[in-house]
């Protein structure tokens, strides 16, 4: 009894939520690795600038976007796809840091997927206004694998549905080290972001960064 008010004591919030059958939100798992993490993501972005895809459907997306690891997701007039090729450098993406393999592989094990090895970890960049609409994470080869998310700087709200687009999300507030996993029977679920609130966070500033670790093939 005692032990539970002490875990519960600055943070109200519990460690690990399930959220649908293979999905959780573990909160707080990626603040340990912070102090590695956030100098290995300032050294991808002035290798591989973020960018504003355009989507098939000729749209310029509000969430700024680049990659590490040995595939990056992009998008473009022809469609979306993994590529090896940075198109804007010209280059492969920056390596996947070891850092960032740890924090993907722990928490996926941590939300009940053990032995997770990403190709690809899509790197997001919100500011205030912009969101990700709802979709399915579904340009992989491999949905065995789960999809691991890390949320960092400002907090944002995240819409998890269900395989419908219809399906009513429910509403979920990711902070600063906030990661959520989901695989097995919602790894194809409907998610997005709520336009991102204005503020200032105190390590990233008037942003948020989310990391999306996928296993492509
Ligand atoms: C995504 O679905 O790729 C990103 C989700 C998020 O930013 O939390
Ligand atoms: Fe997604």
């Amino acid at each position: 009894m005692a032990a539970d008010l002490f875990e519960t004591v600055g943070d109200a919030r519990p460690s690990r939520e399930t959220i649908a059958e293979g999905a959780a939100l573990l909160r707080g798992f990626a603040r340990p690795f912070e102090a590695e993490l956030i100098p290995a993501l300032r050294t991808i972005v002035k290798q591989a600038p973020f960018r504003h895809l355009i989507t098939p459907g000729g749209h310029r997306m509000s969430v700024a976007m680049t990659n590490c690891g040995s595939l990056g997701w992009v998008s473009d007039p022809s469609g979306y796809r993994y590529d090896p090729i940075d198109p804007d450098t010209a280059k492969p993406w920056p390596p996947l840091p070891d850092v960032l393999r740890k924090l993907a592989a722990s928490a996926a094990a941590d939300g009940g997927f053990h032995g997770f090895a990403p190709e690809a970890c899509l790197i997001n960049r919100y500011v205030p206004g912009a969101k990700l609409s709802l979709h399915q994470d579904k340009d992989e080869l491999d949905y065995g694998a789960p999809i691991v998310s890390v949320s960092l700087g400002l907090p944002a709200i995240f819409l998890f549905g269900g395989l419908k687009r219809s399906d009513t999300p429910r509403r979920y507030r990711l902070e600063h080290g906030d990661v959520a996993v989901w695989g097995g029977s919602s790894r194809l679920f409907y998610h997005g972001v709520a336009p991102l609130a204005d503020g200032e966070h105190g390590v990233l500033g008037r942003q948020r960064i989310n990391l999306t670790f996928r296993k492509v093939r």
